[in-house]
């Protein structure tokens, strides 16, 4: 926002923002009832990859694709698979330290370094909304959801607008009280990637290495969900080198595992639940395919299916208790605007925090300066330093 109280939304756009001083009457919600949202299905702009980045072994980041795997399932005219999930828990296994939060860090440090070279023209990401793809899932998947709730903060800057999940205390609860059989399941979706996948196209899977879950390849896209351009980063299970399309992210492939299936009741679930959480993470970064393993009660991988991304809502359209992309979509949507409109004052040390239980409307609260702001000093400094430094004046050897 400047000082005549617009705030530029696109380089085309200027939109009036509210009085900073008009404070509505009651606290603003918004509500999550599905029947709200069932619409037609809202403008999604095909998402485009914009660059990566890589994390390593002890989550350091390299501003390259260094952790991206190579889709390599075994051949289909071969035996069928045999995969053990349980293979190295013990012995072979580096989980990622879960009390690490890193906020929104990885993706603002991408951005700092590409924020010259973002297509969209200079005022593009001053109204974007910045955040994980990881984020929007649970938007997406908030109508339908009946035992998560979950905590947004959003911040302001540059007219940009930032959300980064907090954890809430029941989520930080739960993670500390994991049971030891959800620990191991934890691992088996892990084990899974490295049966399939391979280091080098043309590669094959080596399943006697180390499950290192700090490593990690993430995707940057840009996206816009009704008027709301997007900007932001997912991490990507593996690219398919025989895919079709050699461009990202149509290449990409992602992998899941699930319980073996053995009645119409237990398939049933599986599309009501799973499938939406599938479809919601995939949809939103253009992934074509999801190939799912599923493990018999021994933990061993012995059938893949793959579920086209576009072809997930099938399996419920005619369900009365399944789930509509248009609820999902429109929620999400409505949830941006609501946050827009609510995230007036531009300021990094200023959170808006949007809080959601199940069986309630989202709410709001505010905190300045406290622990929910989530923008690094090192973060706002170097953008604000943009704005200070007069424009580069063309040396004669330019
Ligand atoms: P599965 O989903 O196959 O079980 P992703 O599929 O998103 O690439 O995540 C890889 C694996 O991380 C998952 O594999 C699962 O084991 C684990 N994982 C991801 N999100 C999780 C969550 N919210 N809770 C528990 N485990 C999770
Ligand atoms: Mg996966």
């Amino acid at each position: 926002m400047d000082s005549t109280g617009t705030r530029k939304r696109s380089a085309e756009k200027i939109e009036v923002a509210e009085p900073q001083n008009k404070l509505p009457c009651s606290a603003p919600s918004l509500s999550t009832e599905p029947a709200l949202y069932s619409g037609s299905f809202p403008f999604y702009r095909r998402p485009s990859e914009l660059g990566c980045f890589s994390l390593d072994d002890k989550r350091q980041y390299y501003g390259d694709a260094r952790a991206l795997r190579y889709y390599s399932p075994p051949p289909t005219n071969g035996p069928s698979p045999n995969f053990d999930l349980r293979d190295g828990y013990t012995d072979r296994y580096q989980p990622r330290d879960e009390e690490i939060q890193e906020r929104l860090d990885h993706l603002l440090r991408w951005l700092l370094e590409h924020r010259g070279q973002l297509e969209g023209g200079p005022g593009w990401l001053a109204g974007a909304i910045v955040t994980w793809r990881g984020h929007l899932t649970k938007l997406l998947t908030t109508p339908y959801e009946r035992q998560e709730g979950w905590q947004l903060a959003a911040s302001r800057f540059q007219g940009t607008l930032y959300l980064s999940e907090v954890e809430t205390a029941a989520a930080r609860a739960q993670r500390l009280a994991r049971p030891p059989l959800l620990r191991e399941l934890m691992y088996m979706g892990y084990k899974f990637e490295q049966y399939m996948c391979a280091d080098k196209p043309g590669g094959s899977p080596d399943p006697s290495g180390e499950v290192n879950t700090n490593v990690a390849f993430c995707s940057v896209l840009r996206s816009r969900l009704g008027n709301h351009p997007l900007l932001f980063s997912g991490e990507v299970d593996c690219t398919d080198p025989q895919a079709s399309s050699t461009q990202p992210p149509t290449c990409y492939v992602e992998l899941k595992t699930s319980k073996e299936m053995h009645s119409p009741g237990q398939w049933r679930s599986f599309y009501r639940h799973k499938l939406l959480k599938w479809w919601a993470q995939s949809f939103l970064l253009g992934v074509p395919n999801v190939v799912a393993g599923f493990r018999n009660p021994e933990g061993f991988v012995c059938s893949f299916k793959t579920f086209p991304t576009m072809e997930m809502f099938e399996h419920v359209r005619n369900d009365r208790d399944g789930w509509n992309p248009s609820v999902c979509m429109n929620f999400c949507a409505a949830f941006l605007t609501f946050a827009q409109s609510t995230v007036i004052q531009d300021d990094p040390r200023l959170v808006h925090l949007f809080s959601w239980e199940p069986g309630h409307p989202v709410t709001v609260s505010v905190h300045q300066d406290g622990p929910y702001t989530f923008l690094p000093t090192w973060y706002v400094e170097a953008m604000a330093q943009d704005l200070s430094s007069p424009p580069k004046t063309p040396s004669p050897k330019d």
